[in-house]
C-alpha cells in the first residue's frame, strides 16, 4: 500500500479532535463550548482542510478550510508564492453559530506535478508548525489516470444521526488507492438530520476527510441531505460556504453544478434535487416543532414541514447540461463523459429510495443523445450496476397501491449479457455507489414475487408529508410505483459499504483501438451494523476487498 502524503501527524490530530469513534454527546457539547471560547479570541487555525479542482485541473487547484474564529491574513504558501485566501462566512440558520471558511485559488501550476503547500494565518495557533501537505495536478493531454468514488459518507462521530465508524475507514480507503481525485456523490454528512448542531456535524465531516481531501481534490455533488432549513434559498449555505467549485457561468446558481476536464474525460456534476419527484430534504416529522435560536430571527418550523426544492433552477440546470454535453461530444479530444449526481435513475434497493422518474424524464434522454458513458449515484447505501441502457420501455411499471399500469420510462438495456466488457457508445452504465459510511446500509434489493424478476421502486410523483395516526406526527411515503428491473446487472448483497476505483486508459492495446476504463468495486464485508439481507451483525472494518471488475470501452476519438 502506498504511503500517505506527508501531512504532519500533529496537525491531523489537532484538526481531527472531535472525529473520534468514542465521541459522546457530552464531549461534543464540551467541544462546542471550547470552540466558542476560542472563537471569542479569534482563532484562525486552519482545520477541515480540503482541495478541489480549479477551472483547469492541470493548472488550478483550490485549497479550502474553516477555522474556529475569523482568520487574520489566511493564506496558502507554495514555495516562495503566497496566495491570500478569500473569506466566506455564514451563520447557521437554526443554531445561530457563525462559520468562517477560506478559499485560496492556486493557479499557474505545472500539469502532472506534485506540490507541497502550507495553509496558515497570522492567528494560526499552529503557526510554528502549520498544516503542510502535498497534492498533484492533473496531467495534460490524453493521459492515463485513476479516480475513485462513493457517496453517503457521514462522519465517524456516532453521536450524530446516521454517522458511523466506517466513515473513517472509507477515507483511508481513498488514500490507499492514491487516486488523482475522488468524486463524493452527495449526502456528505447528514447535518440536516442533526438540525440543532449542523456546524458541528460539518466540522466532524471535514476533519475526518482532511487526511485524504487535503492531499487530493474531493469533488462533491449535492444530495438531498445538503438541503438545510433556514440556510439559503435551496438550503445549501453550508455546502456553498465550504466548497469552491468550477464556475458553471449560470448567474445565481454558482457551485450547484459544474464540469471539468481531465485527459480525454469530461466530468459533469449535477444537482438532482432540481429534478427528482422524491421529497427527501430537510423535514420536521413532529410532534415537536423545530425552533431556531432566538438570535436567528427565524420562526419555529412546524411539524409536517419539508424543504422541497424540485424545479428550483427553472430549467437552467437542464439547459446548462445540454450545452455542456453537446460541447463535450462535439469536442474530438473528449472520449468519455462521466456524470455524477446523488439520486438515482436505476436503483432497485428495496430498503432504500429506489429510482426517480424525474431524472428519467429530464436527463436520461440527454444522456442518450450525447452518449454519456457512465453515471455515478449515491442515495441508496449499497452497490448496484446496470447494463448499458438506451431509450425507455413505456408502460412497464405498476402503481404500488393499485397495480394500475404506470409509465416509469423504464431504461432499456441494450444487452442483458453480463460479459464484463461493455461498449458505452451503445448505452450508459449506471452505478449506485451510496456505499460510503453511514450507519444505515440498504443492501437489500427488490424482487417481484410474481415472476421472480428483479424489481425496482420508482417515484413518479412527489411524496409530500402526510399525517400519521399519531396526532402531530407526519411521514413521507415510499416510492409509489414498481417495475421489473430488467436493466439491473449486479447487486452486492453482502455489504452496504465499498469504494469504486476507475482506471482510465486512453490508449489501450487490448481492445482493438478502443479506449477503456477499468472499474473495480472494492467492498467492506462485515461492516454492516446489521446486514438487512441476512440479519448478521457487523462492525466497522478497514478491510476492502474486490467485489467485481468490469471494463468500459468506446471507440477512440481523433
Ligand atoms: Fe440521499
Amino acid at each position: 500500500m502506498p504511503s500517505r502524503s506527508p501531512v504532519s501527524r500533529r496537525q491531523v490530530l489537532a484538526a481531527g479532535g472531535t472525529g473520534l469513534l468514542a465521541a459522546t454527546a457530552s464531549s461534543t457539547r464540551a467541544a462546542a463550548r471550547t470552540r466558542k471560547a476560542r472563537a471569542g479570541g479569534g482563532d484562525g487555525t486552519p482545520e477541515q482542510i480540503h482541495l478541489t479542482w480549479g477551472e483547469n485541473p492541470a493548472t488550478d487547484v483550490v485549497v479550502s478550510w474553516a477555522s474556529p474564529g475569523p482568520a487574520t491574513r489566511p493564506r496558502v504558501r507554495i514555495g516562495q508564492r503566497v496566495i491570500l485566501a478569500e473569506p466566506r462566512q455564514y451563520t447557521d440558520g437554526i443554531n445561530g453559530e457563525a462559520v468562517w471558511t477560506y478559499h485560496a485559488r492556486v493557479g499557474g501550476l505545472r500539469p502532472g506535478a506534485t506540490y507541497v503547500y502550507v495553509a496558515t494565518a497570522d492567528n494560526d495557533s499552529n503557526a510554528a508548525d502549520p498544516f503542510t501537505a502535498t497534492f498533484r495536478t492533473a496531467p495534460r493531454g490524453r493521459a492515463a489516470f485513476r479516480f475513485t468514488s462513493f457517496g453517503d459518507l457521514a462522519t465517524p462521530n456516532t453521536a450524530w444521526v446516521l454517522s458511523y465508524g466506517q466513515s473513517a475507514y472509507a477515507v483511508d480507503a481513498v488514500e490507499s488507492f492514491q487516486p488523482l481525485f475522488h468524486l463524493l456523490n452527495g449526502d456528505l454528512c447528514y447535518a440536516d438530520l442533526n438540525p440543532t448542531v449542523q456546524p458541528e456535524v460539518w466540522r466532524d465531516f471535514g476533519s475526518n476527510n482532511q487526511t485524504s481531501a487535503g492531499c487530493r481534490p474531493w469533488m462533491p455533488c449535492l444530495g438531498n441531505h445538503e438541503v438545510e432549513f433556514d440556510n439559503g434559498p435551496q438550503g445549501f449555505s453550508s455546502y456553498l460556504a465550504r466548497y469552491t467549485l468550477p464556475d458553471n457561468h449560470v448567474p445565481g446558481f454558482g457551485g450547484l453544478w459544474y464540469s471539468f476536464r481531465i485527459g480525454s474525460a469530461l466530468f459533469v456534476s449535477l444537482d438532482a434535487d432540481d429534478v427528482v419527484y422524491q421529497d427527501a430534504g430537510a423535514f420536521v416529522a413532529g410532534p415537536a416543532a423545530l425552533t431556531p435560536v432566538a438570535g436567528t430571527g427565524h420562526p419555529a418550523i412546524e411539524p409536517g414541514t419539508s424543504f422541497y426544492i424540485r424545479g428550483y433552477s427553472g430549467g437552467a440546470q437542464t439547459a446548462w447540461l445540454e450545452r455542456t454535453l453537446a460541447a463535450g461530444r462535439g469536442d474530438p479530444s473528449v472520449d468519455w463523459i462521466i456524470v455524477q449526481m446523488h439520486q438515482c435513475g436505476c436503483s432497485s434497493s428495496a430498503t432504500g429510495n429506489g429510482s426517480d422518474l424525474g431524472i428519467r424524464q429530464q436527463w436520461l434522454p440527454l444522456f442518450d443523445r450525447y452518449q454519456v458513458d457512465l453515471v455515478l449515484n449515491g442515495h441508496d447505501h449499497d452497490y448496484e450496476r446496470s447494463f448499458p441502457v438506451r431509450g425507455a420501455d413505456v408502460d412497464a411499471g405498476h402503481e404500488a397501491a393499485t397495480d394500475a399500469v404506470v409509465n416509469t420510462l423504464r431504461p432499456h438495456p441494450v444487452t442483458t449479457t453480463d460479459s464484463g466488457v461493455f461498449d458505452t457508445s451503445q448505452g450508459t452504465v449506471h452505478l449506485i455507489l451510496g456505499c460510503g459510511g453511514t450507519d444505515a446500509p440498504l443492501d437489500e434489493y427488490g424482487t417481484d414475487a410474481a415472476d421472480g424478476q428483479r424489481q425496482a421502486k420508482v417515484f413518479t410523483r412527489a411524496n409530500r408529508p402526510v399525517p400519521t395516526d399519531t396526532p402531530g406526527v407526519y411521514t413521507r411515503a415510499a416510492a409509489d410505483a414498481v417495475e421489473d428491473a430488467i436493466w439491473s446487472a449486479r447487486r452486492d448483497t453482502s455489504t452496504g459499504y465499498g469504494i469504486a476505483v476507475f482506471d482510465v486508459h486512453p490508449d489501450p492495446e487490448d481492445f482493438g483501438g478502443q479506449t477503456s476504463i477499468t472499474v473495480t468495486q472494492y467492498h467492506a464485508v462485515g461492516a454492516d451494523p446489521v446486514n438487512p439481507a441476512t440479519g448478521a451483525k457487523g462492525a466497522p472494518t478497514p478491510d476492502y476487498t474486490e467485489f467485481e471488475t468490469f471494463i468500459l470501452v468506446r471507440p477512440r476519438r481523433a
